[in-house]
């Protein structure tokens, strides 16, 4: 089955489809997107990913763009006609095409762009063995709850951690303290059992992932505090883990090289991890 990928109201092969030179998305970086996971065909926590686009879109102030119904069903539509059954679907939209220049344009209206692909369950190894993360200096700005496609530090900082070996870069701010992962959310336990996560600031993305686990968390009624912390702080705690559409939960057993506690996956981690699958497969 060749892949299609839907352009500003056409659907394409997905080896032809392309946006326009002046899409200020590919000039200025000014546009939003979502990556939602699918399982057995069905798009999981859809709505919390629908909530958040609305909201990025109105913080830059991008109008117009498909409503959710009509967008509901291209997402799906994409889905269909690529046959995934598991894997993610993305989408972007762009504040459109206009001459450049940096103020917004009188007549351009937003592009529109999705894509959907299968992807192959997670390496099982990396739930089994947990991952290791470094550490970094956050070099974001101070808007990164809007998910903008602008992510030019989160990729120079995914690809510093790959060359040091690590599955992914925590980035600190100024304080020291951690405010996420470069495409996740970052967890740790406490040695007192305390499940810890930044609140969601305009420091961090609020990650749909990290909204179902919050909810998981409270309903099992685990000790829990949106609250950041700092490396060394993580170093020290009992247990650590990541969280993303793409990654799931996965356990973080180094940090910098140093193992967390005696360095395996932790038995909450492990539970909760089992937990947000639960919560997945109720979509299939
Ligand atoms: N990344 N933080 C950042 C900076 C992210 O880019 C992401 C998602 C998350 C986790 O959010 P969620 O749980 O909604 O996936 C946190 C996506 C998957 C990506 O860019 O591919």
């Amino acid at each position: 089955m060749s892949r299609i990928a839907y352009v500003d109201g056409v659907y394409r092969p997905h080896r032809d489809a392309s946006v326009h030179i002046e899409d200020r998305g590919y000039q200025f970086a000014d546009g939003v997107y979502e990556v939602i996971a699918v399982r057995g065909g069905k798009l999981v926590d859809e709505r919390l990913h629908l909530v958040r686009l609305r909201r990025s879109l109105a913080e830059l102030r991008i109008e117009g763009a498909l409503a959710d119904a009509p967008l509901k069903f291209v997402l799906r539509e994409v889905v269909r006609r690529n046959g995934v059954l598991d894997g993610i679907v993305y989408l972007q939209i762009s504040r459109g095409i206009a001459p450049r220049d940096h103020g917004f344009p009188k007549t351009a209206r937003p592009v529109l762009v999705v894509t959907a692909r299968r992807s192959r369950p997670a390496n099982p190894k990396l739930a089994e063995d947990g991952i290791s993360v470094i550490t970094m200096p956050d070099i974001r700005w101070e808007r990164c709850d809007i998910k903008t496609i602008a992510l030019i530090a989160n990729v120079l900082g995914k690809q510093q951690a790959r060359e040091a070996g690590a599955y992914e870069a925590w980035m600190v701010d100024g304080e020291g303290r951690i405010t996420e992962g470069t495409s996740t959310n970052a967890w740790i336990v406490t040695t007192d059992n305390l499940i810890m996560t930044r609140g969601a600031d305009h420091a961090i993305l609020d990650g749909v992932t990290r909204q179902a686990l919050i909810a998981l968390i409270r309903r099992g009624g685990y000790r829990f505090a949106e609250r950041s912390f700092t490396v060394a702080e993580a170093k020290a705690a009992r247990e650590a883990f990541l969280t993303s559409t793409t990654s799931d939960l996965l356990p973080v057993v180094a940090i910098d090289g140093q193992p967390v506690a005696n360095g395996v996956p932790g038995l909450l981690t492990q539970k909760l991890r089992a937990e947000y699958l639960a919560h997945v497969a109720e979509h299939v």
